[in-house]
């Protein structure tokens, strides 16, 4: 309607939104999916439990637990609903372990499959904490008589437990977030049951509206040691816009988290990896994150063929001593060798220069693609009139769409831009995002996963993140690498095709 001054948020794309479905990464089947929950590796299998409204519009309410089982975190295959809403509420967030000595008495005696889910059950004026256990290998789940809340301080605002064992103090230890008055508080419980208040953080760091699916976690140093790492998502009032999230590093000593001194990190700088969680019954030095590729500015409105919502990849955590002296959080995608098939490689010269750029890469259309690519940066000259040498990725098709990936060498940034893609508009899916790498770096080392509707990009072996939604209208066929200015001496170019893991029709 011209003249109108609603603008729609969603432009139907005409070629359809079947090249939005991720081929790799878990998205329902249909229905809203936000954060993960209860993640665990139960020695064989990995359980992905997340927040799910079945409903045929594909928006968020009614939560109740979806569910999907995967041998290697790809190829997962839908289980029934885990967790349903009830009378008590509806089953927001939370976590799943295995109580393999049976703490809790609640099982018929020690087992490596007593599976336990903690979580809080929302009702209008009233979030508590609830704990459920599933006799059939986390299939499904039994609030037990007389239990529950197994936790409840009398509060609207108080949500996401995330527990687990704490070998030094020999008992089971949850954080959980008081949400709009930003604290996350500590419990200390020896069976799960009673929960004894231990410490609080916060407000720290980025505040927010509310504070929301806290993590506590130790982690590997490269090079050797280890430090806690506690992450924050904040919603909305991340700096991105909308939903993001922070970690803080420093010291856990079975009651308190004490900050060092090096303040808050951003665990990624694009605007759609939220509400992160850290897989249960893993060892150290494989721990493992999942986060939700969405923000919820805009996640209710994207583009949507009866489903919403897409996890990201599985990625390793680890912490690495950065320029500042300070520690950064690590993030590798994890199990991806196994998934790679090499797209002929281009024939390149070592060395790309202005006027020869490396156009017409042809992409697969019906597979998620990988880029890892390294170039130099000695010969991307920071200029001298403020406008140095820029390094393009260009992912285009022949409607015209452009998704941009680049570096700008006198900056020092990275940015990306989804703008000239035309499958959604909305007036928070901002177009561009940029990060800072550190300043002395003499090589720029990218890893870019395109998968449908998601663009995963890491930077320097691991060490910054940007993750991204992307809605093109069409296929995105055809990648072209060319500089502005200065020369990049390349020292690796990718470009992979990545097996489907989809276990569905
Ligand atoms: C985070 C969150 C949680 C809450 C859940 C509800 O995205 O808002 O705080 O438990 O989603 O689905």
């Amino acid at each position: 309607m011209s003249g109108s001054p609603i603008r729609p948020t969603t432009h139907v794309a005409r070629h359809g939104l079947g090249h939005l479905r991720p081929k790799l990464h878990f998205s329902p089947s249909a229905g809203f999916m936000n954060d993960p929950n209860g993640l665990l590796h139960d020695g064989e299998r990995y359980h992905l439990y997340y927040q799910f409204a079945p409903g045929p519009l594909a928006v968020h309410g009614h939560i109740c637990w979806g569910h999907a089982l995967a041998e290697d975190l790809y190829h997962w295959h839908d289980a029934p609903t885990a967790i349903r809403e009830t009378a008590d509420g509806q089953a927001f967030s939370g976590c799943a372990l295995i109580d393999h000595r049976n703490d809790s008495g609640l099982f018929a005696g020690p087992g490596p499959q007593n599976i336990v889910a903690i979580y809080t059950r929302h009702r209008e004026g009233r979030q508590n904490q609830w704990l459920a256990i599933s006799h059939d290998g986390g299939l499904d789940f039994e609030e037990p008589a007389g239990i529950n809340p197994v936790l409840d301080i009398d509060s609207d605002s108080f949500r996401d437990p995330k527990v687990f064992f704490h070998a030094p103090s020999g008992r089971w230890i949850m954080v959980v977030a008081l949400a709009r008055t930003h604290r996350i508080a500590f419990y200390g419980s020896s069976d799960l049951l009673h929960w004894q208040a231990l410490s609080e953080f916060g407000p720290e760091g980025m505040l927010g509206i509310d504070y929301e699916c806290p993590n506590l976690v130790e982690l590997d140093i490269e090079g050797g040691g280890r430090r806690w790492v506690l992450i924050i998502s904040i919603n909305p009032g991340a700096p991105q816009g909308g939903s993001g999230s922070q970690y803080f590093v420093g010291d856990f000593d079975g009651e308190r988290f004490v900050p060092d001194p090096q303040g808050l990190r951003l665990l990624d700088a694009g605007k759609d990896n939220y509400a992160i969680q850290v897989v249960e019954g893993l060892p150290t030095e494989q721990a493992t994150g999942i986060g939700w590729l969405g923000n919820w500015q805009y996640c209710q409105e994207v583009p949507s063929e009866g489903w919403r919502g897409v996890m990201t990849l599985p990625r390793r955590l680890g912490l690495r001593r950065d320029w500042m002296g300070g520690l950064s959080l690590i993030q590798h995608v994890r199990g991806l060798e196994a998934l790679r098939a090499p797209i002929a490689r281009p024939g390149i010269d070592a060395t790309l220069v202005p006027d020869q750029p490396l156009t017409d890469l042809a992409l697969p259309v019906d597979a998620a693609v990988e880029l890892r690519l390294r170039f130099d940066l000695e010969s991307l000259p920071t200029a001298p009139a403020g406008r140095g040498g820029r390094l393009v990725l260009c992912f285009g098709n022949a409607q015209g769409e452009r998704l941009e990936i680049g570096y700008d060498a006198a900056s020092h940034q990275l940015w990306t831009d989804r703008g000239e893609l035309q499958g959604f508009s909305h007036p928070f899916f901002s177009q561009r995002g940029a990060i800072a790498l550190g300043p002395d770096r003499r090589e720029v080392q990218l890893q870019l996963i395109i998968d449908g509707c998601s663009l995963e990009l890491l930077a320097q072996d691991g060490e910054y993140s940007m993750s991204s939604m992307i809605y093109p209208a069409a296929p995105l066929d055809r990648l072209a690498i060319y500089v502005e200015a200065g020369q990049a001496r390349l020292g690796q170019l990718e470009l992979n095709r990545l097996q489907s893991t989809l276990t569905r029709a």
